[in-house]
């Protein structure tokens, strides 16, 4: 076990912090304007190798934890209050939470409940064969979960055309908080958006705006054997383990509050955009900040401006319940997680330097308050019991219904030689309703 010391970072202009247990990447951005005196940081001791490098010449420190229990310990560098943005009187405390991903795949459910064996079906016939979909909608709506294996497909395309057997009306991605890029232009697919080296926290696709999708579809292309493997969680399960918590009841009867914070791509044109997430420009799809205002007002979003000198902040809020009514189910969901707080950046290269309080998103409770330290760390534990992986290889295809499940995964680092390529595809979406009295 490493010992906690107090390490003194001089005039630290960059530092590295840990993505994985294993590893370690650079951060990229420097922090600006960060006073030249002493911070004092904590972190853990070195013992034979070397855990914690700190130099003074070229101001890098260096932390690699050996254990989850390490990850604790780290404390998040973050500039002194006079170099922050913001005009929060009182920043944030926060020590970042990782989420587990446990690997039991038994966990709630056996995955024969919701796999299909393709193995033997030529699944690039026309018209798609019959039985394999039968199969697809009797699993789907048994568990809400359907995982196509041994397909033999190598083409997102063609794995698109299965996904399609529940995927219906397939909605472009307009209204998201983060850009994606187009990785097949002919099955017009779209990639998840994230950085490799990210974890990301489960979330139900698209649960900060007023229209989410139904369903949702991944496909993989390639995937290494030993990672880049998305994880599902049960939120039936998950609301039932939460209803039992004082915080899940509080979820109740307070509802929740995503913030977003969107930045000027005119302020930006010619600076560094190693840091943003997103511009209101292009979440809006307009350069008219005059337009802003109707279009998310249209999608239930109240707007703030936050106007510094030429920077135009734009900050939106969708007050609406923490869980969902589900109709199939006759009942609520939780619908909400910490994927919508500045958590979602604990590892994000560029946003996760951004003190906490002017990360682009942020999670609280509908009356505004902020959740504390415990509550986000039980948010996070009621998802992780109830997750698994789906390990993907070529050619499989996912779909699960996005009341019922929800996706995350851990961070991970390809080698040179290794790749990885998930397709995703978002289907038709409801208006949210929130959730309905003694459901
Ligand atoms: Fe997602």
């Amino acid at each position: 076990m490493l010992k906690r010391v107090n390490a003194k970072v001089l005039n630290a202009t960059r530092y590295i912090r840990p993505v994985a247990m294993t590893s370690y990447r650079q951060m990229s951005s420097s922090i600006p304007d960060t006073p030249k005196p002493t911070e004092t940081f904590e972190f853990p001791e070195q013992e034979e190798t070397p855990n914690v490098v700190v130099t003074n010449e070229e101001p890098i420190v260096i932390v690699m934890p050996e254990t989850e229990a390490d990850l604790e310990n780290i404390v998040v560098f973050s500039p002194p209050p006079e170099t922050r943005t913001t005009n929060r009187a009182t920043p944030t405390e926060y020590k970042v939470i990782q989420p587990l991903f446990q690997l039991d795949e038994t966990m709630p459910h056996n995955p024969e409940a919701f796999t299909i064996d393709c193995s033997g079906v030529d699944m690039k016939e026309e018209p798609k064969n019959p039985e394999i979909i039968a199969k697809m909608k009797e699993t789907f709506d048994r568990v809400g979960l359907v995982h196509l294996t041994n397909t033999g497909l190598t083409e997102l395309k063609d794995m698109k055309r299965w996904a399609t057997g529940i995927v219906e009306n397939e909605i472009e991605y307009k209204a998201g908080a983060n850009p994606r890029k187009i990785v097949d232009v002919e099955a017009n697919v779209y990639d998840v958006g994230a950085p490799n080296t990210a974890w990301l926290h489960y979330h139900h696709e698209m649960a900060y705006v007023s229209k989410s999708p139904k369903y949702l579809s991944l496909f993989c292309k390639d995937c290494p054997a030993d990672k880049g493997w998305t994880y599902v969680s049960d939120a039936v399960a998950a609301t039932d383990l939460i209803l039992q918590t004082e915080f899940g009841q509080k979820l109740k009867d307070k509802g929740v509050c995503y913030v977003r914070n969107l930045t000027d791509a005119e302020f930006y044109k010619n600076k560094d955009q190693s840091m943003i997430y997103n511009h209101w420009q292009h979440s809006f799809g307009t350069t008219n900040p005059d337009e802003v205002e109707p279009i998310a007002n249209s999608r239930g979003l109240a707007v703030e401006w936050d106007i510094r000198g030429e920077n135009r902040f734009l900050k939106t809020k969708y007050y609406v319940s923490a869980y969902e009514y589900f109709a199939k189910l006759d009942r609520n969901i939780l619908f909400s997680s910490v994927a919508d707080d500045f958590m979602w950046f604990d590892t994000w290269p560029g946003v996760d330097v951004t003190p906490v309080d002017d990360r682009p998103l942020r999670l609280t409770f509908g009356d505004d308050s902020d959740m504390t330290q415990e509550e986000k760390q039980l948010f996070v534990d009621v998802h992780d019991r109830v997750g698994f992986p789906i390990k993907w290889k070529t050619g499989e295809v996912a779909v699960m219904c996005n009341w019922r499940w929800l996706h995350g995964r851990p961070g991970f680092h390809l080698a040179p030689n290794e790749k990885r390529e998930l397709g995703v595809l978002l289907g038709e979406t409801f208006e949210r309703m929130g959730d309905l009295p003694g459901k």
